[in-house]
């Protein structure tokens, strides 16, 4: 090493992929397990109706297996893989009722939607059992934080309702300026097309389909491959809650129908949660894309960057929830860190320490924080990061590390990384975790900035001068920037956004009210008295739905 650090392999820098200590964590047989959940009929929802898909059905996977069957995996339902006919049925139902905004749903009053609305969360909140469960078991998020990721979601329902409320409030009034008096209505845009990624199927759909229900549209949801059965409890709720056509739900290859919904040209705004190569080429095939809305939330690398004032044991816990929520599997989650050489062997086997002493297992185990993984490729690709950084200088730094069992893999630190490692600049969306030493600040202030992504940062450390050096640096790559505190989304009111691969729209309900609508004027000379009378005598009356309920 050439910055004074030895570092030495507590594992020999060897890789375990047939860990029998990880065999061990998984229930031997499926009697061991506690309760599997029913067998899910995976559905579809169009117009208004609870419909089998005409493909042949796949099966739903959970990430576990038993040890007497390792290569097993346990399924807990079917999975409908809509056809491209059938997009095209959902989004027919979908126009039908929208007709132009003159159906059902988008002329209703915002009171009105909002008392669905309210009606649909309640009945959603009594699903919260049943959901948390079903997110557990198809991606193996721990009972926490699936029942977590289910409240949270009531939760945004309940802002976002307010918040549409508020809004209808703010514009019912007349407004005057330069001649010009109007009233503005934030009215719907049309079809809204909404999917949501494997690590939020749920929460992440309803950041953006219910502000675009909200606001009078019509929409089209596709839940994620893996992450589609926590979405079926939920069809009956929306066929009792909302106008026929409204909402529908599909499953199946996103490149299909997502592809073949945007191709038609017939979608008015798109929400897509992924990945930047999936959104090129799903906008790729917009034949107008000047007339599509387009709100991307993509993939990040956020770094933490720990100053030589850093205080290491703050920066070691931040860095740890950062590293080790859902495995890693978070756009938020710290996939890079920065450490200055002074602090840099402290930092590290404290890190370490507290990485070994986190429990492998499965989900509904209370005690258990890594948990297995859902994606048939990611512990392979976790396993080719780990070579690469290896066979270039670069160590396994925690004792637990490089071990993997079928799909539960451990977390891997690996230090010190540098600029040939595919790790250095890939998202690796998984349990391994760079740590990159520096001794000039510049090269973390460069990595970030030329870098593809720019959600967040997380700065250690207290001297104000570095801090503000740092800030002023970064604040044009990234959108939010943490102090002595991990990355995260939340809370959900405030703007969550990035830049380059990273974001493109911003994500928290007051913002995807206005997104997804057109702010639209009606508008008379203040000086034409005859038509200003006009104007006003539609409103709060029975012949306009528009200006119904200005002052
Ligand atoms: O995976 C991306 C999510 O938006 C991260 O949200 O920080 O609340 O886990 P979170």
């Amino acid at each position: 090493m050439t910055l004074g650090i030895d570092l030495v392999s507590p594992v020999g820098d060897k890789l375990d992929w047939e860990c029998q200590e990880l065999k061990a964590k998984f229930p031997r047989t499926k009697e061991d397990i506690p309760k599997v959940p029913k067998p899910q009929e995976c559905l579809l929802l169009i117009d208004g109706e609870v419909v089998k898909s005409s493909q042949k059905p796949t099966n739903v996977q959970s990430p576990f297996v038993t040890q007497d069957h390792p290569d097993e995996h346990i399924v807990i339902g079917r999975f409908e893989m809509a056809s491209e006919q059938q997009a095209m049925q959902a989004l027919e139902a979908a126009e039908r009722a929208y007709m132009y905004g003159r159906g059902v749903w988008a002329k209703m009053s915002m009171d009105e939607r909002c008392k669905r609305m309210e009606s649909f969360a309640a009945d959603l909140e009594r699903k919260t059992d049943d959901i948390a469960e079903l997110l557990m078991w198809e991606i193996g998020k721990t009972a926490k934080d699936a029942r977590s990721e289910v409240t949270r979601t009531v939760t945004y329902i309940r802002t976002a309702i307010n918040e549409a409320k508020a809004l209808v409030e703010s514009e019912s009034r007349w407004q005057e300026e330069k001649g010009i008096v109007c009233q503005i209505r934030h009215l719907p845009v049309g079809v809204v097309l909404a999917s949501s990624p494997f690590n939020y199927p749920l929460n992440e759909a309803y950041t953006t389909f219910i502000p675009a229900l909200l606001m009078g549209n019509s929409v089209i949801v596709r839940a994620p491959r893996n992450g589609a059965t926590p979405h079926f409890p939920t069809l009956e709720l929306f066929a009792k809650h909302f106008p026929r056509g409204t909402i529908q739900v599909l499953t199946g290859s996103g490149r299909e129908i997502m592809g073949a919904l945007v191709g038609t040209g017939r979608i008015d705004a798109v929400a897509f949660i992924g990945t930047a190569s999936s959104a090129k080429g799903l906008l790729k095939g917009a034949p107008n894309p000047h007339r599509l809305r387009v709100m991307y939330e993509g993939e990040a690398k956020d770094a933490a960057i720990l100053l030589p004032d850093a205080d290491v044991s703050v920066a070691v816990d931040s860095c740890v929830s950062g590293m080790t929520s859902f495995n890693g599997q978070r756009c938020t989650a710290i996939k890079m860190i920065w450490v200055h050489q002074s602090q840099a062997e402290a930092f590290i086997s404290q890190l370490a320490n507290k990485i070994d002493s986190l429990v492998p297992g499965m989900p509904w185990d209370e005690s258990v924080k890594i948990t297995p993984l859902c994606e048939d490729t990611k512990p392979g690709y976790i396993r080719e990061l780990i070579t690469d950084a290896l066979a270039k200088g670069a160590h396994i730094v925690n004792r637990t590390g490089g071990r993997c069992y079928r799909t539960l893999c451990t977390l891997s630190i690996l230090a010190p990384v540098n600029k040939h490692m595919k790790v250095w600049s890939e998202e690796q969306f998984g349990p391994v975790t760079p740590v990159a030493i520096y001794s000039d600040l510049q090269e973390p202030i460069d990595w970030v900035s030329q870098s593809e992504y720019g959600l967040q940062c997380a700065l250690f450390g207290y001297d104000e001068a570095l801090l503000g050096r740092l800030v002023d640096a970064l604040a044009y790559h990234v959108g939010r920037i943490n102090i002595n505190a991990p990355d995260q989304r939340g809370p959900d009111v405030f703007p969550f956004t990035g830049r380059g691969n990273s974001a493109l729209g911003i994500l928290n309900a007051t913002e995807a009210l206005n997104f997804f609508s057109v702010p639209t004027m009606v508008a008379a000379k203040t000086d034409d008295e005859r038509s200003v009378g006009a104007l006003k005598a539609l409103n709060g009356g029975d012949k306009c739905s528009v200006l119904f309920g200005a002052n």
